[in-house]
């Protein structure tokens, strides 16, 4: 028991630990947020409600999945009812999450394991470039095949179920710690993002998990606070509740979740927050009324990690496995049980809960078992995964788990030179003056700044220390590196080749106290080199928008001294850079997190192996102050339920925002350079279908929701041209302008359609964005249905949300 304790407390920790650690980077004054929520400002009947839709719906496997449901109805027949209840709770073992074995029924458990960017849990794997990396690619293929990398490592060391990809949160604060987790602060970019991704996970074999399912915009205040003296039930103030209203929900937060139900993914992991007042993991609108029903969701939703908190309340809101659970009084969670686990027996003895409801939560966790084929040949669990794993380790088994096969499997594959690429990718080029790029076999450079060398405190979660490059955020979502590649490695080895002098200064105290002129030697450098990062990490908002460390210091301090300053940020995304219309300050590359191949990536866009074609997934303002809806940071009583976070800016979050209100920005969405130059001309749209209907034929309901939303109806082509001096990528995209007969609070230009577009020199291509039902309309909270509203929607195309080069017009209805 007290290896029990002990092993629970880290987690409770890890669950509980809020924004209150040091930071030691600046905190500047314009970027530092503290919110209180006002609540008597808000009109609270609109908010803090959320129906109950009961019961939950029985999975039917409509849409291909009608073989495996059967196949997982005929496993469920055989269990007895002890065994149903250890099917739908977790148990301590050898991965992040575990179901246990029926030896009986010859099924050997499953395996979950973290998470976006890696199968965290291990030895011999790859670190792929983060979500946010990934979004900046805008490009589907280069998604497919991460996702595809990734599940292909996680079914060699043996786990069933990615916990990935992300899209809550979405980006609706730029402070939110987890926001590169995720992709972009856009829903169509997002939702794209998610079931590309999720079809490489699982066409590599492996469940995908949409989450964390809804509105997990924040981290501060996400789980409860406890009395540290009381049970662990015990609770002084409830977790956040994200306060949504209905168009918002359907049109923001659902929308890439949507993609995800489309895409088929396997599971959706309920988030850790309230909605609307009663808890994600439990809210039976969210879960019964809006996935199951509406976007017709045949899989199951597991809790996160200790984010169930009922037993029968949960299972009629639709959640189907607890984890990670524990069963009985030797749970995970000693003192508080398991929701979960006997009290599920004890339920359906005693007649809460019928025990149909109880087989449709093990039918829905079975059937894309069954329809992956992981009842076949499925790797053993990777018997290191259990000497890796803090969270349940050995001490804490309640059962052998045998474990069988090779140890530490190198799973690794030839997924360093994807990696590579998809870190190029990724990085967004967002200034270029004096030719500063790409390098001409420079006579010397100078490297400044403690994010361009070696690590210099481990490879795993690396925590925000100061000497070392950073490749991912922090948390579950982060992944335990087997080699790095930094810059300074890369570039010290293309500069023996080209015989460039190479000199370096790391630690950014020195630099910022330094006469820059002072240091190097015999001259100035051709090129300065500054390497700028910033962390993000899981259970904690982001206290400022800056880079951290002093960067902004090193790069003036530089910049005094070089007139050819290139900076290099490797962050979690969204940087204020008030150094970036400094004249000394030629070029600025956003690295984001690239994962493992980190400076292989950038060398091949610094010396232009590869022409940058990243464009942001988000918007980089003037000022942090800019940025709208920041986190709720504090509640001024002390009430159980005083956590409140009301989303009323409603639709307008990052571009939205800066557009409906005529902000001018530094960086807008979809911004990004190449070395070339690219041009686009001829609008035309072209109706698929006749006769089209404002509100959507009424056809049952599949996967994703109603399948006519799904329909393309209109094609939009452009004719795209490179007109520069080198080969390269586009990325055009289409924004559409809605009717003004459509409800007021729409956003001024929404994404619609992209395409990444490769040309040679003087190529000329003819690019189709194909809009479907769902793009061209809006949520009607009347009617419960999408609806496309009547008069003339403008088509804007252009490299950017600000850079609109063509634009036409079109009615649908
Ligand atoms: C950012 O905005 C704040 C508040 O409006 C202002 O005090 C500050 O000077 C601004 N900073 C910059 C760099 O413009
Ligand atoms: C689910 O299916 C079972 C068995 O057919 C049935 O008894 C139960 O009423 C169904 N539940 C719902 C919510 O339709
Ligand atoms: C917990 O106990 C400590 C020590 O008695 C006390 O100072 C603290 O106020 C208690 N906390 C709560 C929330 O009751
Ligand atoms: C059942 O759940 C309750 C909380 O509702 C918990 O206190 C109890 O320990 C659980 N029982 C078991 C056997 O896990
Ligand atoms: C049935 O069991 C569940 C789980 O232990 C419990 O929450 C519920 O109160 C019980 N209901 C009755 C009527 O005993
Ligand atoms: C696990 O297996 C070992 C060796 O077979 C045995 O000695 C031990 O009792 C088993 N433990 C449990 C909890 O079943
Ligand atoms: C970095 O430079 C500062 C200022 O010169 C110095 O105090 C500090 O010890 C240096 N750090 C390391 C790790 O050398
Ligand atoms: C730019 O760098 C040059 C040295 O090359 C320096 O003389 C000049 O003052 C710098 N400009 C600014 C604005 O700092
Ligand atoms: C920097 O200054 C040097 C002279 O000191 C000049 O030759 C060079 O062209 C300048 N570079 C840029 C990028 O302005
Ligand atoms: C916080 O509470 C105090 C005392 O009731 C009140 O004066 C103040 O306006 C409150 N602040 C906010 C932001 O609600
Ligand atoms: C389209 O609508 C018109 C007028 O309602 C009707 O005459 C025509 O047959 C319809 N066409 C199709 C393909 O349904
Ligand atoms: C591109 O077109 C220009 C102008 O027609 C021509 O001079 C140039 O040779 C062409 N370049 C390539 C690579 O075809």
């Amino acid at each position: 028991m007290a290896a029990l304790t002990s092993i629970f407390l880290t987690g409770l920790l890890l669950a509980l630990r809020v924004s209150g650690q040091a930071y030691d980077a600046i905190d500047r004054e314009e970027d530092a947020f503290s919110y209180v929520q006002p609540l008597d400002t808000v009109i609270l009947g609109q908010y803090g409600h959320s129906p109950a839709v009961l019961p939950s719906p029985n999975a039917t496997g409509v849409g291909g999945w009608e073989a495996a449901l059967v196949r997982a109805q005929a496993f469920v027949a055989q269990l007895t009812l002890e065994e149903k209840a250890y099917m739908v709770t977790g148990q301590p073992g050898p991965c992040v999450g575990n179901i246990i074995p029926i030896p009986r029924l010859n099924f050997s458990g499953l395996c979950l394991q973290d998470g976006p960017l890696a199968i965290r849990v291990a030895d011999y794997a790859s670190v792929f470039s983060a979500g946010v990396s990934a979004a900046a690619t805008w490009d589907k293929a280069i998604l497919y095949e991460r996702g595809h990398a990734m599940g292909e490592e996680f079914r060699a060391k043996g786990a069933h179920i990615a916990l990935a990809p992300v899209c809550g949160p979405l980006g609706r604060s730029a402070y939110s710690g987890r926001n590169w987790e995720g992709f972009a602060a856009d829903p169509y970019l997002t939702g794209i993002a998610m079931e590309r991704t999720i079809e490489g996970i699982q066409d590599a074999g492996v469940q995908a998990t949409a989450k964390h399912y809804i509105g997990n915009e924040q981290e501060t205040q996400r789980n409860p606070t406890y009395n540290p003296n009381g049970t662990l039930t015990d609770v002084i103030q409830e977790a956040i509740s994200a306060n949504i209203d209905d168009r918002t929900l359907h049109e923001l937060y659902l929308w890439p979740f949507a993609n995800a139900a489309h895409a088929k993914a396997a599971s959706f992991m309920c988030a850790y927050q309230r909605l609307n007042g009663s808890y994600a993991c439990e809210n039976s609108k969210a879960q019964n009324g809006l996935l199951k029903e509406e976007l017709g969701f045949q899989g199951y939703i597991m809790s996160d990690w200790g984010g169930t908190h009922s037993g029968v309340a949960s299972i009629e809101g639709g959640l189907d496995m607890d984890m990670p659970g524990g069963i009985g009084t030797y749970g995970l969670f000693p003192q508080a049980g398991s929701f979960f686990g006997d009290n599920v027996t004890m339920a359906v003895q005693n007649g809460t809960v019928p025990e149909s409801r109880l087989d449709d939560m093990i039918t829905r966790i079975m059937t894309p078992y069954y329809w992956l084929g992981q009842d076949v040949n499925f790797p053993s669990v990777d018997p290191s995964t259990a000497d890796l794993n803090t969270f349940s380790p050995r001490s804490t088994w309640l059962r052998n788990w045998t474990l069988t096969g090779e140890s530490s499997r190198d799973v690794r594959d030839d997924h360093g030179e994807l990696i590579r690429k998809h870190g190029s990718a990724g990085t967004v080029l967002l200034k270029n003056t004096n030719g500063a790029l790409p390098l001409k076999k420079p006579r010397s450079i100078a490297v400044f700044g403690n994010d361009a060398g070696e690590d210099t405190q481990g490879f795993y979660n690396q925590a925000n220390f100061e000497y070392g490059t950073l490749v991912s955020g922090g948390g579950s979502g982060t992944g335990r590196l087997t080699y790095l590649i930094t810059p300074l490695q890369a570039i010290n080895e293309r500069a023996k080749q080209d015989n460039t002098l190479v000199q370096q200064w790391l630690n950014n105290t020195l630099i910022i106290n330094s006469n820059i002129a002072n240091l190097w030697i015999p001259q100035v450098p051709d090129v300065c080199l500054v390497f700028l990062k910033t962390w993000a990490e899981e259970a904690a908002d982001r206290q400022h928008l800056s880079v951290d460390w002093n960067g902004n210091e090193v790069v003036e301090t530089v910049a005094r001294d070089c007139n050819n300053t290139i900076v290099i940020t490797h962050s979690s995304g969204i940087n204020t850079l008030p150094w970036a219309d400094h004249p000394n300050v030629t070029a600025i590359l956003a690295a984001h997190y690239p994962g493992e191949q980190s400076g292989y990536s950038l060398i091949d866009l610094l010396y232009g192996a590869v022409n940058p074609s990243g464009h942001l997934p988000y918007t980089i303002a003037l000022n942090g102050t800019d940025y709208n809806a920041p986190p709720t940071t504090a509640v001024n009583t002390t009430g159980k339920d005083d956590w409140q976070s009301y989303f009323t800016e409603k639709l307008e979050i990052d571009y939205r925002y800066f557009d409906a209100n005529n902000i001018s920005v530094r960086y807008e969405f979809g911004y990004g350079l190449s070395y070339t130059t690219f041009e686009i001309s001829n609008v035309q749209s072209t109706p698929l279908q006749t006769n089209i209907t404002a509100s959507p034929p009424s056809l049952p309901i599949e996967p994703g929701g109603n399948p006519a939303l799904w329909a393309p109806i209109y094609n939009v082509s452009i004719t795209l041209s490179n007109t520069g001096p080198y080969a390269g990528a586009a990325v055009p995209q289409l924004y559409l302008g809605f009717p003004s007969s459509t409800p007021s609070g729409t956003p001024p230009k929404q994404l619609r359609g992209f395409e990444k577009v490769y040309l040679e020199r003087n190529e000329t291509q003819t690019v189709t964005f194909e809009l479907m039902r769902r793009d061209l309309s809006y949520w009607d909270v009347v009617s419960q249905e999408w609806v496309i509203p009547a008069g003339e929607f403008s088509m804007f195309v252009g490299m950017s949300s600000r850079d609109i080069r063509v634009t036409g017009r079109v009615t649908v209805v």
